[in-house]
This record gives structure tokens, C-alpha cells and sequence, in this order.
């Protein structure tokens, strides 16, 4: 079964080729358009998605030597997401399948970054999915078996990184900024707070107006110093609230995913972790992409049938993902 799959809920346009767990084409579009206004304007987003799609969608058939017509199934992200932006990735997605006579499928863009893993997830797992709109802890104790058990009260982690870059002077956006300057910060020098939250909670709000405040209260320290110091809050935070986690659900297989799990400095130091088995997601699957969506969008059809015609797209989580 040949499947396709279109990514288009924030500022990524993503077209993914899966054939059964085959990547066959991973094709992803990032908008540059956002990084003046250092931070994603929605109606923006939507527009790029719309002059990006046709081209990512072609270049992503030609890579996997494909035409339209051998596609079994699309998938689409129906949320959570921009709503304009999710509103291209399904219209578009269904046309394709309506004029295919195709079924189409419409995957939650949490659940997909879970799909990320593919093909190393086993369970049962615990999931830490940290990207730019979500924090969450869940155990997912058998296939679309999901128990969410931790969120962020506030920022999401990668929405921190971005605040955090934007403190230090970093393009948008800035994950992947904080950690290049990072590798040469001496994070001893600056001394920033572990946030506090309940159990299996998070919050990073907190933690991103101490860098606010250090920054502006210490000019002459590096700021490859506060980005390093910051990175390793953040990563001694996730791995205490999910070692917590894990061992109250005595779970040993833990998979990180989203886009903060491209950070080179969070693998190595979750998979230093003893006794556990960590899986990531092949690098090009960290970030936004169609290939998870398209892995994803797959299992779900094969086990619960197509999402009909009529089924709207949603901005926020809805349920458990
Ligand atoms: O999953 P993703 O592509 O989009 C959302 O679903 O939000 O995640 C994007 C987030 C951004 O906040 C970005 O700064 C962060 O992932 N990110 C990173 C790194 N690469 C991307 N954060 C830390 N280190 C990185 N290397
Ligand atoms: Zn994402």
C-alpha cells in the first residue's frame, strides 16, 4: 500500500511517500517568510502553503519515481495547528483523493509526531513530545492505546527555545540556533532556576523571563553562556519529569520526538540514561514533516477505514492528542 502524505499545520509544507514502513520521498518546504517577524503570522503561513504545495507535492512524486495514480491512500494533519493553514493541507488533500477516486485520511499532528518513531516503535512506550506548540508526556500501552499524563501548563518547550533565541539576539526559528551557540557556552557561568511544577507537569515561562531578566541585568556575559546554561535546564527538566514518569508506569522503552528531539545535546544525555531503551526519530523526522503523517494516516486507515468528506479540521489538541 502506497500512501502520501501532506504536513501543512504550521510553518513546514511537508509531502511524505510511505510504502508499507518504505520512505519512498520526504519532502519538506520551511516558510522563511516568518523569520522578520520572528515568530509564524498565521494568514501568512497559509498563503505559502498554498504557492508551496503543488511544488513539494511534485518534487516529492518525482523523488519516489511515482504518479498520482499509484497512490493507495492521503493523509492529511487535521490538527491541532493554524486553522488557515491546516485548511490548504485538507482541501487540497481531499481533492487529490477525490480526483484519484482514493480514500483520504485526516491524522491528528500529535499523534503523528508519535509515528515519527516508525519503525522502532514498540510497545509499551512512554512518549515525551516536545516541539514549538506541544509538551506532553503520554504512555501509549498498545497501538492507538493512548494515556496522557503530562502537559505544559504554559509555553511549550520548543516555544521557549524560540522566546529564548529571540531574547539572545537568534533568527527565528531558534532551537537549532540556541543549540549551534551552545556548543561553545560554558553553562557553569549562569546560574538559572529549575522550574517547579506537580508531578508530571511542565511550565517554561517561568524559566524564559530569568534568561529575560539575566540578560538584561548582565551585559557582558556571553550569550553562548545563557544558551548553554538554558539547554541544560531545560534538558535536566524533561529527563527528571520523564525518568518520574517512567519509572511510576515501570516502563523501560521511552521515545522522544517533536521538534526540540533534534537537539544533538538532549539525545546524548537521554541516551546516557541507564537501564532504558530510547529511540528517537531519524533526523529528518524530528521536525515537521509528511512522511509521519503519511505512517500515521496508514495504520489509522487500516484499522478504523477513511475520515469522511465532511469531518472539519481543529486548531487545538482535541481529546487525548
Ligand atoms: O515539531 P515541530 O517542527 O513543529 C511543531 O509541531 O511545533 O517543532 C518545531 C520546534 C521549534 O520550536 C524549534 O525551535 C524546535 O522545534 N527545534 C529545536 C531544534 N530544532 C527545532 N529545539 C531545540 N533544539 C533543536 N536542535
Ligand atoms: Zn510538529
Amino acid at each position: 500500500m502506497i500512501t502520501l502524505g501532506i504536513e501543512t499545520s504550521c510553518d513546514e509544507t511537508g509531502v511524505g511517500i510511505v510504502k508499507e514502513t518504505e520512505i519512498l520521498a520526504n519532502i519538506v518546504r520551511s516558510q522563511a517568510i516568518h523569520s522578520r517577524f520572528g515568530g509564524i503570522v498565521p494568514e501568512l503561513a497559509a498563503r505559502d502553503h498554498i504557492k508551496n504545495i503543488t511544488i513539494v507535492l511534485n518534487t516529492a512524486l518525482a523523488k519516489a519515481d511515482l504518479s498520482i495514480d499509484k497512490i493507495d491512500l492521503f493523509a492529511y494533519t487535521r490538527g491541532p495547528g493554524l486553522l488557515g493553514a491546516l485548511l490548504v493541507g485538507s482541501a487540497f488533500t481531499r481533492a487529490l483523493g477525490i480526483s484519484t477516486d482514493k480514500p483520504t485520511i485526516g491524522v491528528s499532528h500529535c499523534e503523528s509526531h508519535i509515528y515519527s518513531l516508525h519503525p522502532n516503535l514498540r510497545y509499551p512506550i512512554l512518549i515525551l513530545l516536545v516541539s514549538g506548540g506541544h509538551t506532553e508526556l503520554v504512555l501509549v500501552k498498545q497501538e492507538f492505546d493512548y494515556q496522557h499524563i503530562g502537559t505544559t501548563i504554559d509555553d511549550a518547550c520548543g516555544e521557549a527555545f524560540d522566546k529564548v533565541a529571540r531574547i539572545l539576539g537568534l533568527a527565528y526559528p531558534g532551537g537549532a540556533e540556541i543549540e549551534r551557540i551552545a556548543r561553545n557556552g560554558r553553562p557553569e557561568n549562569v546560574k538559572l532556576p529549575m522550574p517547579k511544577t506537580k508531578k508530571f507537569d511542565f511550565s517554561f515561562s517561568g524559566l524564559k523571563t530569568a534568561v529575560l531578566y539575566y540578560h538584561r541585568d548582565h551585559r557582558d556575559t556571553d550569550p553562548a553562556d545563557i544558551a548553554a546554561s538554558f539547554q541544560d535546564v531545560v534538558i535536566d527538566y524533561l529527563i527528571e519529569k520523564t525518568e518520574k514518569a517512567a519509572n511510576e508506569y515501570q516502563i523501560k522503552r521511552i521515545g522522544v520526538c517533536g521538534g526540540v528531539s533534534a537537539n544533538g545535546a538532549l539525545r546524548q544525555r537521554f541516551l546516557n540514561l541507564k537501564g532504558r531503551e530510547i529511540i528517537f526519530p531519524a533526523d529528518s523526522l524530528s521536525t515537521d514533516n509528511g512522511t509521519m503523517v503519511a505512517v500515521c494516516g496508514q495504520k489509522r486507515y487500516l484499522k478504523f477505514g477513511p475520515t469522511p468528506l465532511d469531518i472539519p479540521v481543529f486548531a487545538t489538541k482535541q481529546g487525548l492528542l
